[in-house]
């Protein structure tokens, strides 16, 4: 089967098998046939994955629904399924006024996915809101829960990248919100909007809103133009190395991390390195943000991935940075 309108950067790949999960007891069933003992991949809206050729495994495609809550004291616990739409999930709680997420509005993909790689936007990341997830382990296939110690988030990263990459199969996400968690306008271009659109003091559904614009201002849609949204991560560099730079390169753009790190807006490195809106065959790296590379249309997994190395030889000849993909390559 085709997984063309199951990766948003619209690679025609196709797949051995395809399992479309609905229940989470299908997971056992598919355990006893032994899928499991062979290739499988787990997807899901396909929003941070590039398939450089066919996947010759089985592909678990999650699709299970279903969000509800309580809340108990000062907290609200959320459970939502693996297959929900991360920005359904978000909209659930803005329609609840239950605050925590709102700067995460808008970004793809699923709820399963959100703590592979601690999803993060606008000034928040899923770590502050992650409770804890159920998953399957696919080594004996048995279910557990893992809480966030468990998952060691860190920027763009967990478990699940890590030591337990490919092993177990999110079913579930369980996140805790406070109700009484203050709006947080700490991202420069959040400010901005709002005091373009006049808004003293703004609720959670201004942020969504805010938010959502930037976003569509800044970043393809993956409906009409093939994008995983950022390719690469943000490097952490040393301070050591990043005041040098800024001898060199005085108007690089950074965030502030600790007393000995930075990190450093990939974005700007490309930029300078000459690939903001560059077009090579059918790849083209985004007009109007030099670290979305996206298909013009025809584009094969590998053509963006060859391109996605030249960008990274150029960054590294240029700033002595080696950049990391954000985007799973398959
Ligand atoms: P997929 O792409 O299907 O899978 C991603 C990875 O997670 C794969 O390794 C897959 O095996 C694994 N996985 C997925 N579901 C499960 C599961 N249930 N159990 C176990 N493993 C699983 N990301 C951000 O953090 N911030 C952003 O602001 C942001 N903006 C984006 C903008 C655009 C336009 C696009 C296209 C992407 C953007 N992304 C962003 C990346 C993407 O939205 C996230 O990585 C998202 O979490 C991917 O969800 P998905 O369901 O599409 O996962
Ligand atoms: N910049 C440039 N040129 C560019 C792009 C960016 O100079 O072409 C500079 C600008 O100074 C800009 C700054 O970089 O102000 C930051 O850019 P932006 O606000 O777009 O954020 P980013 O650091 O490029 C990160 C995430 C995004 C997330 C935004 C907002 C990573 C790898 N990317 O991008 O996440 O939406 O912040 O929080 O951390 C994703 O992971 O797929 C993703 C889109």
């Amino acid at each position: 089967i085709s997984l063309k309108k199951l990766n948003t950067f619209g690679i025609d790949a196709t797949c051995k098998q395809f399992v479309k999960i609905e229940q989470e007891s299908q997971l056992e069933v598919l355990y006893d046939q032994q899928i499991f003992a062979n290739q499988f991949f787990v997807l899901g809206a396909g929003s941070n994955v590039l398939f450089t050729k066919n996947y010759e495994g089985t592909i678990i495609h999650m699709a299970n629904k279903g969000i509800s809550h309580f809340i108990e004291g000062n907290y609200i616990y959320i459970t939502a399924k693996a297959g929900e739409v991360w920005n359904d999930f978000v909209w659930y709680c803005i329609n609840h006024g239950f605050p925590g997420v709102e700067n995460m509005a808008l970004i793809p993909g699923t709820v399963g996915a959100s703590p592979i790689q601690n999803i993060g936007a606008y000034g928040t990341e899923l770590m502050h809101v992650f409770y804890s997830c159920q998953a399957f382990d696919s080594h004996n296939g048995t279910f557990t829960t893992f809480n966030k110690e468990d998952c060691k988030f860190t920027y763009r990263d967990s478990i699940f990248k890590t030591e337990h990459k490919g092993r177990f199969i999110i079913t579930s996400v369980t996140y805790k919100l406070g109700l009484h968690t203050a709006i947080n306008t700490s991202y420069g271009a959040i400010n901005a909007e709002l005091a373009a659109r006049n808004i003293m003091n703004p609720t959670i559904k201004d942020i969504a809103q805010v938010v959502s614009h930037i976003r569509v201002e800044k970043l393809p849609d993956p409906s009409t133009v093939g994008n995983a949204g950022s390719f690469f991560k943000n490097p952490i560099i040393s301070k050591d190395l990043f005041n040098q730079l800024k001898q060199t390169h005085p108007t690089i753009v950074s965030f502030p991390i600790d007393e000995q790190q930075t990190k450093i807006a990939a974005g700007w490195l490309i930029e300078a390195c000459g690939w903001k809106g560059k077009v090579v065959g059918n790849v083209a790296v985004w007009k109007n943000q030099a670290l979305v590379i996206t298909n013009t249309g025809q584009a094969s997994g590998l053509e963006i991935y060859t391109i996605s190395s030249k960008i990274m030889n150029d960054v590294y000849k240029k700033f002595g940075i080696n950049l990391e993909r954000e985007v799973n390559v398959l």
